[in-house]
């Protein structure tokens, strides 16, 4: 069953379009600085999440692992990985926290890309020895564990009792040698719950929020049945929900921008609103697949370079400088910070 769901998820998100729903991106704008004071070769893309050196800000975001299947996919994955760069979080590790059989699914990114620096992956259920199996299977640097109660509850085999995912995650920061990233898989994060997983201890949050992958539309297409349309747009866009989480972030904790992140100017504005770092799965997968590793490298290359054009229009030469430059927020979401009380 859980093989061939994750066969279905990669079938579906590469069949599946975003959709109309926004990321809010587009209430975001970023004011243009006609005496940029910079050299465009040093301009520096470097960052850090939970004390982690990142090469550059992009993270692949989890997508496979844990069939054999898939194994190949994570490979082209890993491949991505080792010639742009970017750091690599995999697939959810729980089928082989399950069945030993399909470690090598996860195992092989380290063959791959053993310099690269990758991320674990497991829900909030998981025991803290799971967690820390996980961490070890790939040589992590750091685990993400994951939310998506909406994608569960489209699941007729999915998970229905959520009762103490905090208290969980809390023993999971205790007890595995490497930082914990929370995260949503599509549906944002506010900032109440921010503040609960920041009492929890974890070191970084990645938003996850609406406007790119859809799991209620991929589960509903796994089923052949339609949703209501608001269920499809349930959660909270990801522009949105980068500004709640900031909000209550201190600054040991670091913010993640994922969900949608579609154009390098949506790199931009969300490392503007203070993220260490922007996650990207759909964009990366449909590339490797479609048109193979090294057109997807290329694609990343051309992404990457018109970031740093942005980073001149607004006068930045590094990430640190990005978060300072001023952000004017307009329409939708203008009106959602104002009701939540931000000014
Ligand atoms: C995912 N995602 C995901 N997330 C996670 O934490 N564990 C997982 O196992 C998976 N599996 C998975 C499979 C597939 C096929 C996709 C497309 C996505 C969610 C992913 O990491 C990310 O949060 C969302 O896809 C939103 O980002 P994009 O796709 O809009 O860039």
């Amino acid at each position: 069953m859980r093989q061939s769901r994750k066969l279905d998820h990669i079938k579906y998100s590469l069949q599946i379009d975003d959709g109309p729903i926004a990321n809010s991106f587009a209430d975001f704008k970023l004011i243009h600085h006609c005496l940029p004071d910079l050299v465009w070769d040093e301009l520096d893309l470097t960052s850090a999440v939970a004390g982690i050196a990142l090469a550059n800000p992009v993270i692949i975001n989890a997508i496979t692992g844990g069939a054999e299947d898939v194994g190949a996919i994570n490979a082209r994955l890993a491949e991505f990985a080792k010639f742009t760069g970017c750091t690599m979080a995999v697939g959810s590790q729980f089928a082989a926290i399950e069945n030993q059989s399909v470690e090598p699914s996860y195992r092989i990114i380290r063959q791959i890309n053993p310099q690269g620096t990758v991320f674990a992956n497991l829900g909030a259920y998981a025991k803290p020895e799971h967690a820390q199996r996980a961490v070890d299977m790939i040589e992590a640097s750091a685990i993400q564990i994951h939310l998506n109660p909406a994608q569960e509850m489209m699941m007729t085999e999915g998970d229905r009792d959520f009762s103490g995912y905090l208290r969980n995650i809390a023993h999971i920061v205790k007890t595995v040698e490497v930082p914990v990233i929370v995260k949503e898989v599509g549906c944002g994060i506010a900032r109440e719950q921010a503040q609960s997983l920041v009492d929890a201890g974890v070191r970084a949050i990645d938003v996850g929020g609406t406007g790119g992958a859809n799991f209620v539309a991929i589960e509903a297409a796994r089923k052949n049945f339609r949703p209501e349309p608001e269920l499809l747009e349930w959660g909270i866009p990801t522009a949105i929900s980068s500004v709640e989480v900031d909000q209550v972030l201190p600054d040991n904790v670091d913010l993640i921008v994922s969900g949608g992140i579609r154009t390098s100017l949506d790199v931009v504005k969300a490392l503007a609103l203070n993220g260490k770092a922007v996650g990207l799965a759909t964009p990366i997968l449909k590339m490797i697949q479609q048109c193979g590793v090294e057109q997807a490298v290329n694609w990343f290359n051309g992404f990457i370079e018109t970031v740093q054009k942005y980073m001149v229009l607004v006068g930045a030469k590094d990430i640190p400088a990005l978060t300072g430059v001023p952000v004017v927020i307009t329409g939708y979401s203008a009106q959602w910070l104002t009701n939540r009380g931000f000014n």
